[in-house]
């Protein structure tokens, strides 16, 4: 893995282009998108919220997405998800064409979509319920992930019970309990604390370098997307094309310190200034 060149990243605020050194890996595994482009269809007339991308996103990979708001990011996730689809061009996940919901994924949306009806120990086992398998089983890895990111002692609330982060930090349990190989997660550490952003941030770098998932998550924070990612994927404003992907050279496991390394900073800058003409992006 090499470091973006320097006369590449000069340019790349000029010019649409890819910047990542990476080999596109195996088709039949990770994530792949040919083509694939969004336009939606109302009543006013059409949309156009995302241009043909095309992007390979590799097994066990670290893969963030960072864009201003309406860029078509949750759309493309959705996608991904077999929630919506695309209107032009093919999504492949682990070598499966997806036209419909898919079991192997944990999606965290933006906003924590609990069932409010469910205590937050039910919310958390929905995938188990779902998919009918063994209650007795998930039952403890449930509780121990809502120890994880500081809920134990909630588990019988409701989630009106709960703050805005809290329910979301449920959400990623929710996301997590089957074990899912891949996950996909649409700003979920948006509506936290900074403090507890940090402390999910590493706990999320943990468990994925610890369990090898293959992780594609969505966020505004510039530093937030080179602290987690193997590879950041810039996009346009809307309708979102990709601006460039970057390599991100920074070894693992990541500390907080990460983020004084030049290498971290320098990463930053080069990345704030594909939007440096708005103020969309912290
Ligand atoms: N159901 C829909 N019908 C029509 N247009 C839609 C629909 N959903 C999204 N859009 C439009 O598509 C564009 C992309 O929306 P999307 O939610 O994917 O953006 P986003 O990048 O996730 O934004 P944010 O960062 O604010 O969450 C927006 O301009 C939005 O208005
Ligand atoms: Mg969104």
């Amino acid at each position: 893995m090499k470091a973006v060149t320097k006369a590449a990243a000069d340019q790349a605020g000029a010019h649409l282009r890819l910047v990542s050194d990476r080999a596109a890996g195996n088709s039949a595994s990770g994530i792949k998108l040919s083509g694939v482009s969004k336009t939606y269809r109302s009543r006013d007339g059409d949309v156009p919220s995302l241009r043909p991308l095309d992007f390979h996103i590799n097994e066990g990979e670290f893969f963030v997405v960072v864009g201003p708001s309406g860029c078509g990011k949750s759309t493309l996730l959705k996608m991904i998800s077999g929630l919506l689809p695309p209107t032009t061009g093919e999504i492949l996940v682990e070598g499966e064409q997806v036209t419909k919901p898919h079991g192997n994924v944990g999606i965290v949306f933006q906003n924590a979509l609990l069932l409010p009806w469910r205590n937050i120990l039910s919310n958390v086992m929905l995938p188990i319920d779902m998919k009918k398998l063994p209650r007795d089983k998930f039952l403890p890895r449930a509780k121990e992930l809502l120890k994880l990111v500081g809920l134990e002692g909630f588990e019988k609330k409701l989630p009106w019970q709960l703050s805005g982060g809290m329910q979301q930090r449920a959400s990623i349990c929710r996301a997590l309990v089957h074990d899912p190989k891949i996950m996909l997660m649409d700003e979920p550490f948006g509506a936290l604390d900074a403090m507890t952003r940090e402390k999910m941030n590493v706990e999320l770098m943990r468990i994925q370098r610890e369990t090898g998932k293959t992780v594609l998550l969505i966020t505004h924070s510039i530093p937030e997307a080179v602290f987690l990612a193997d590879r950041v994927l810039v996009m346009t404003e809307r309708p979102g094309a990709i601006a460039a992907i970057y390599d991100v050279p920074l070894p693992r496991p990541r500390s907080l310190d990460a983020m004084a390394d030049p290498v971290f900073t320098e990463l930053v800058q080069r990345i704030r200034k594909h939007f440096f003409t708005q103020s969309s992006l912290d």
